[in-house]
């Protein structure tokens, strides 16, 4: 595994993170204790230090279901999490952006991690309106100073989010979280050179097209599992998605090369990307992605 500085902070983070939406049970499967452990011991064991997860991956359920792999060597992890969206149920979500409000959500996910302090803590995809709030930024920056957060990130929601972006450092975030992967380079033309210039991390999220570009989905493949969101993707745009992937598998993945594996370190090639935080649903997919930490494109 290959590690980077996360921007301008002292977070050396892994080039392969793992995220966690998986763990909020909005991918057709319910995450058991043991089952989560099993995939975040294999992720310590490749290399992977960093976890993504958000207040609103089920109701704080996949920040409860990390705690436990933080308890052992808490220091060695580094964990982002997200403010801003409160989950009453599967897809089926609502916001809160006061200070007061983030302020609560903050002090909830602590005790769902059972940590004493959150390593990286997201802006979660809000509007520009929700954004322009200095009591909240202000009040961040105290949760900083009180030693509850070590750093603040931006999830940005639109992958061109320039907007967001440009004032990160402004706003005293460090590190921006976007879409970014083969099927969508829109952060190369306005959001990377604007992270490059004030030295943000970036967190390239999604980084498998929701795992189309694994490869092993080929045209005509329909999500019909209601617990699953691609069965919320349009079908003509999942279709569309799918051809393109069939072609680059055949033009563009290296031979015996494996098609996920390559995706990411197709990422990670872009000198402003940190990490890549692929959703894993399993260990061998975890040892999969961890590989990408170690191939050179
Ligand atoms: N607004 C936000 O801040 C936001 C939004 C979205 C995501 N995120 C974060 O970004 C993370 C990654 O995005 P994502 O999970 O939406 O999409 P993704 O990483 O592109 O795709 C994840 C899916 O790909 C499949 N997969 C993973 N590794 C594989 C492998 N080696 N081989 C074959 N299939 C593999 C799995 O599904 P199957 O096996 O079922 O195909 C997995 O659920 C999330 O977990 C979350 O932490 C943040």
């Amino acid at each position: 595994m290959k590690y980077n500085r996360l921007g301008k902070t002292d977070l050396n983070v892994s080039v392969v993170g793992i995220g966690t939406w998986q763990f909020g049970g909005e991918w057709g499967v319910d995450y058991t204790q043991s089952e989560a452990n099993e995939i975040l011991q294999t992720a310590k064991v490749a290399g992977i230090n960093f976890i993504d997860t958000a207040e609103c991956y089920g109701d704080h359920t996949s920040e409860k279901l990390i705690a436990e792999t933080l308890q052992v060597d808490r220091d060695k992890w580094i964990v982002a999490t997200k403010f801003g969206h409160h989950y009453h149920d599967r897809f089926d979500r609502s916001q809160l952006w006061t200070a007061d409000d983030v302020r609560k959500q903050l002090e909830d996910s602590l005790r769902a991690l059972n940590t004493d302090y959150i390593d990286l803590y997201q802006f979660h995809s809000g509007s520009d309106e929700v954004f322009d709030n200095a009591e909240l930024w202000e009040m961040l920056q105290e949760q900083v100073t009180a030693g509850k957060i070590r750093h603040i990130g931006i999830s940005i929601g639109s992958n061109a989010n320039i907007y967001q972006t440009s004032r990160a450092t402004e706003v005293g975030a460090s590190a921006i979280q976007v879409v970014y992967n083969r099927l969508d380079r829109v952060p190369e033309e306005e959001v990377f050179p604007s992270c490059l210039e004030q030295d943000l991390g970036v967190l390239a999220r999604v980084p498998l097209a929701s795992g189309f570009l694994s490869g092993k989905y080929k045209v005509g493949t329909a999500f019909t599992d209601e617990k699953d969101v691609r069965s919320r993707h349009k079908a003509e745009q999942v279709q569309e998605r799918l051809a393109e992937v069939e072609r680059l598998q055949r033009e563009e993945v290296p031979e015996g090369m494996d098609m996920a594996t390559w995706a990411l370190a197709w990422c990670l090639k872009h000198p402003a990307v940190s990490c890549v935080i692929p959703g894993c649903k399993n260990p061998e997919q975890v040892l999969q992605n961890a590989a990408a930490g170690l191939v050179e494109l």
